[in-house]
């Protein structure tokens, strides 16, 4: 089975940030097969890996329940949207990269959802592992078949209000019947030394510090120029932080 790794954390504190890092781990040191997934409907994990993404697998949706009669004659409905889905799909040398894109609107989709759903479960079984950049509320997470997360990754800011965020993912987790195995505080744009008051309310909320990130310039030099995140050097700050990151989630999830 595959080994899901996923975040969670308020908007704008780096979760696609530190998707793409991860995504920039794998294609350097590891080399198993890396599903990741975009869930934010503002998809830009793609952008942030230097990908230009065409189709989302809800432009999938859409345009088929705008034109459900579109299917080319005498093909069946599942094979063609399969072969819409693999369209959608980006394949990469060291990775792939699924774009969500816009959630089902109003409307019955049951039957092109599940078409969907089963197509991704199949997908993504030929991975080692998968990981997930969710939206601020993990509606995708919540969703999915399996309910199964084997290290949830939740980001904060250097800010009491993005670790109270965290918090309240943490109470709602139970809600929303996920199988969450691991849990990891990644404290971004960390300075050398955290505050008494920030380290007493991560241990209020009672998941573990797994890897603080420095603010690092490079990011912002990358973001500006629209370079890939997948391009930047071995020492900086972000990208060396997250690599000892993920020797530490490797171990805790193998
Ligand atoms: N450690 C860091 N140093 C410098 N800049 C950073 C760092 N982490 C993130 N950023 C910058 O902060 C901005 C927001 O980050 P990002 O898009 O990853 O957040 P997010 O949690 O995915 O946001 P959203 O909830 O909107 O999806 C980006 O411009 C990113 O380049
Ligand atoms: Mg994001």
């Amino acid at each position: 089975m595959s080994k899901i790794i996923a975040m969670a954390g308020k908007g704008g504190v780096g979760k696609t940030t530190v998707s793409a890092l991860v995504t920039r781990y794998f294609t350097k040191h590891q080399k198993e097969p890396l599903l990741a997934i975009d869930a934010d409907p503002n998809s830009n994990l793609g952008e942030t890996l230097g990908l230009d993404i065409k189709k989302t697998v809800g432009d999938i949706r859409e345009d088929f329940m705008k034109d459900p009669q579109g299917v080319p004659a005498g093909m069946d409905k599942i094979l063609y949207l399969e072969m819409l889905m693999n369209q959608v799909l980006i394949e990469e040398k060291s990775f792939d990269l699924l774009v969500m894109g816009r959630q089902e609107g109003q409307g019955c989709y049951c039957m092109v959802n599940n078409i969907l759903n089963r197509f991704a479960d199949e997908l993504e079984s030929n991975y080692k592992y998968l990981l997930v950049d969710n939206e601020a509320g993990m509606e995708h997470l919540s969703r999915r078949t399996s309910g199964k997360v084997d290290i949830l990754l939740m980001v904060t800011d250097y800010a009491l209000r993005g670790l109270r965020a965290v918090g309240r993912i943490n109470e709602m987790l139970d809600d929303l019947k996920l199988d969450v195995k691991h849990k990891g505080l990644i404290v971004n744009r960390a300075p050398e030394n955290l505050s008494k008051a920030f380290l007493g309310e991560v241990e209020n909320i009672g998941i573990p510090i797994l890897c603080t990130i420095p603010d690092d310039k490079n990011l912002l030099e990358f973001d500006m120029e629209r370079r890939s995140v997948l391009e930047m050097e071995d020492d900086s700050p972000s990208v060396a932080a997250v690599r000892d990151m993920m020797e530490k989630v490797k171990e805790i999830i193998e």
